[in-house]
């Protein structure tokens, strides 16, 4: 039996930081307002000019150097984004030229925060079936590009960054179990409304009812969380890392409440990368493995709920 376990992560930030301070001069919202109901200090802003594949290569090139791989190894290039550069080609198209390989399959999966979950999951469908031996799975974003700095109900959310594993082929998991759902009943309480076949929209920025969001975002991982742990017969305290989508730290605390975990076992940065939306989970991944939290061994769960509205889990012995 061939499992996908992964091999190597990369993390890579914009330089330009938007600190609360930067937001307080845009909008009529304070510091404290924002470190209460989100736990938000700052966030990246991307450069004019520099693009999620940009993000993406920086972070690829990273992870690719932790497996001790490169371009020419993988064998599949996914890209979790909702910011990609343009309609077409996708962003993993783009971040393939980048990377200077060509002729191994790469396509975009967008399913908005949940889309590094549900990248994760296609991964290890095209490893474990063997048709694959090595796979990069990127979630990158340029949220700056898509926020109205005039809505304080969610331009103080949003961050540009990407962050990438490398999923390998190996005998023992690995990646134990994944568990993707979605419902697009509720397009209105999270959506960007333009797009290419709506031509009668020209909004074309993040509108979101907030609290509405919320009370479903912390519903919904509560469930996928039971839903994880029932399925592969495993207890809570089994578990060793929550590595959770950055959205906002009351919801990561109520999650970590459920699972009975104490913060000191839940990675955070949403302090400092604000909600990078895909791109969240291996970024904050990254941090802990790269700051040696996490260790090769140690059983993880991730989760993300998000847009669409999509959300997922996936249980990891990395
Ligand atoms: N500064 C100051 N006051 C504010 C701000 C602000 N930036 N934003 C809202 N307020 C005010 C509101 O106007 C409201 O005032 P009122 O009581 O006088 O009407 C009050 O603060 C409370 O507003 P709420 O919207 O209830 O604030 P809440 O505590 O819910 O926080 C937030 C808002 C941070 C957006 C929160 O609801 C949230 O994090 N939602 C979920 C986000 C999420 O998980 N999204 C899904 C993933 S993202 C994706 O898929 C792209």
């Amino acid at each position: 039996m061939t499992h996908a376990r992964v091999s190597g992560t990369g993390g890579y930030l914009p330089e330009a930081i938007l600190t609360n301070a930067d937001l307080e001069r845009l909008v009529d919202t304070t510091d404290e307002w924002i470190v209460e109901r989100t736990g938000i200090r700052m966030r990246h802003v991307a450069a004019p000019g520099e693009t999620t594949s940009d993000l993406a290569l920086q972070a690829s090139l990273r992870a690719l150097d932790a497996a001790g791989l490169h371009a020419h190894d993988l064998d599949m290039i996914l890209v979790a984004t909702t910011t990609p550069d343009q309609i077409f080609p996708s962003t993993a198209c783009l971040l393939q030229a980048k990377l200077g390989v060509g002729g191994c399959p790469a396509f975009d999966i967008q399913a908005v925060c949940s889309g590094f979950v549900y990248a994760v999951a296609t991964a290890d469908q095209f490893i474990r079936g063997g048709q694959c031996r090595h796979v990069l799975v990127v979630g990158a974003e340029t949220l700056s590009r898509i926020t109205d700095y005039s809505d304080r109900g969610n331009s103080i959310l949003w961050g540009d960054g990407a962050g990438a594993v490398v999923l390998s082929a190996a005998k023992e998991p690995g990646v134990i179990s994944t568990h993707l759902h979605a419902d697009g009943a509720h397009r209105s309480l999270l959506e960007v409304p333009a797009g290419v076949s709506r031509t009668d929209v020209t909004d074309d920025k993040i509108r979101m009812e907030g609290r509405a969001v919320f009370k479903m975002a912390v519903n919904t991982l509560d469930q996928i969380v039971d839903e994880t742990l029932a399925h592969n017969g495993i207890a809570k305290s089994e578990l060793d890392w929550l590595v959770p989508h950055q959205a906002n730290i009351r919801i990561i605390q109520a999650t970590a409440k459920k699972l009975a975990m104490s913060m000191d076992q839940v990675v955070v940065t949403v302090d400092t990368h604000g909600n990078t939306s895909a791109a969240s989970i291996p970024l904050a991944l990254d941090v802990a493995v790269r700051d040696g939290r996490i260790r090769a061994g140690d059983l993880i769960l991730t989760e993300a709920f998000g847009g669409g509205f999509t959300w997922g889990a996936a249980l990891i012995r990395m």
